[in-house]
């Protein structure tokens, strides 16, 4: 995205003829800016080949996961229903692996049946299931077990998942005796360890810490692991004041640990991926002041993007059109929808904004349309991937019709 005579693009589409062709509010993705990422993401690892799995979870367009697959990514899902869009996506099984803590009968028995590379177990209730599932088809088959590490990832508090309290994995103590009980099992291999410690996670530290405990347990368990997950979370730039992730920091303590342990390492990256190729394109229904403020009520709400209500996310808001007359007065942005938490941002100042103009959410691509749903029954939103200079829609805008 750049501006050129005040005027936003993406790739060589002005942003407003996108707008004008397809409605609002419409999720607007760039091609461009999605191989660019995982061309770095790729560059960042280089030296330690790892084996990328693109976390559907973060974006489960059909479209979006054929551009993953002709990367040579594989995928991290977890449900029956991302296991089969990325398959279909034409993604091998074995470069699929399946988290989650709440696998049901039916998704074991599925992912069994396609073969994939590692069902990444949460419990060990989970592991005699799939120990179950595994004798009826008299097959023996490879998963991992999730450490819970007792980390706190320092990141949002309602993303966070590698502290004790959180519902994650097993804590060490438990992991090795699971490692022992199974360890002999006719029907299993427990092949990986697997990890994540959070999301939006921008400081190495965290990370440092969790390869250490890895380490450690590693040792402690005195058992051969092929794969070491380490899961994704890397954080992105939502505003110019924070950083992205040190990647080289990152991959220099994997480096380090990977010269003690000969071991596949194992991402499982979304946000880093796709969090910042899209903008939510929103028109202005109504602009009502009060003596305070100003609200700008645009025609995308909560059930569009929930994240800045659910977890008191910031997303940048970029006017389609830029001009120089700032207007001093409180800007708050929010949808139509019936809660007055479908509020989008709150800034002390803006350029002079009319009705009917068009504006772009920014750094929406990740649990964004994933997360829309169809409250107050509003239709959810259409998908559009600007590619050079064209455009194609990668998900048809919902019609009342179907919901109804
Ligand atoms: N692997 C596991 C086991 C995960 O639980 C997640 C995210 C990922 C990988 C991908 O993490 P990423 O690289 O995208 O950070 N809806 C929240 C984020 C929830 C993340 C859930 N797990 C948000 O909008 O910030």
């Amino acid at each position: 995205m750049n501006f050129k005579n005040n005027k936003l693009y993406i790739e060589n589409i002005e942003a407003t003829k996108i707008a004008r062709k397809f409605g609002t509010p419409s999720y607007c993705y760039s091609l461009n800016r999605l191989k660019n990422n995982i061309r770095n993401f790729k560059n960042n690892f280089k030296s330690i080949k790892p084996l990328i799995c693109f976390s559907v979870k973060s974006n489960s367009n059909l479209q979006i996961l054929k551009e993953i697959k002709k990367s040579a990514m594989g995928a991290d899902v977890v449900s029956k229903g991302e296991l089969i869009i990325a398959l279909k996506a034409g993604i091998h099984p074995k470069k699929i692996v399946f988290s989650g803590i709440g696998k049901t009968f039916d998704e074991i028995k599925f992912a069994i049946e396609k073969n994939i590379l590692l069902i990444n177990a949460e419990s060990e209730s989970e592991i005699k299931e799939i120990e179950k599932i595994a004798k009826t088809k008299k097959k023996k088959i490879n998963i991992g077990l999730r450490l819970n590490p007792n980390i706190d990832a320092k990141t949002l508090k309602k993303i966070s998942t590698g502290k004790n309290e959180d519902k994650f994995g097993v804590v060490e103590s438990n992991f090795l005796k699971i490692l022992k009980k199974f360890r002999d099992s006719k029907y299993l291999y427990i092949k990986c360890l697997s990890i994540h410690i959070g999301s939006q996670i921008i400081d190495y530290r965290p990370y440092a810490k969790m390869i250490n405990i890895v380490q450690n347990t590693i040792k402690k368990s005195k058992h051969k692991f092929d794969f070491v997950d380490l899961g994704g979370g890397m954080g992105i730039k939502y505003n110019n004041k924070s950083k992205p992730l040190n990647y080289k920091k990152y991959n220099l303590i994997i480096k380090k640990f990977l010269k003690k342990n000969n071991v596949k390492i194992i991402f499982e990256p979304g946000r880093s991926i796709i969090g910042d190729t899209a903008v939510l394109l929103t028109k202005i229904i109504y602009i009502k002041a009060i003596k305070k403020k100003n609200f700008i009520i645009l025609d995308a709400a909560m059930n569009d993007l929930i994240r800045p209500a659910l977890y008191g996310a910031k997303h940048q808001i970029i006017p389609l059109k830029r001009n120089n007359k700032i207007i001093n007065k409180i800007h708050d942005f929010v949808g139509p929808i019936c809660e007055s938490t479908d509020k989008f941002l709150s800034l002390k100042k803006y350029q002079k904004l009319n009705e009917k103009e068009i504006l772009g959410i920014c750094d929406v691509g990740a649990y964004g349309m994933v997360l829309s749903s169809n409250y107050n029954l509003r239709t959810k939103a259409s998908e559009i991937m600007v590619n050079k200079s064209s455009l194609r829609v990668i998900l048809k805008r919902q019609k009342l019709n179907n919901i109804i």
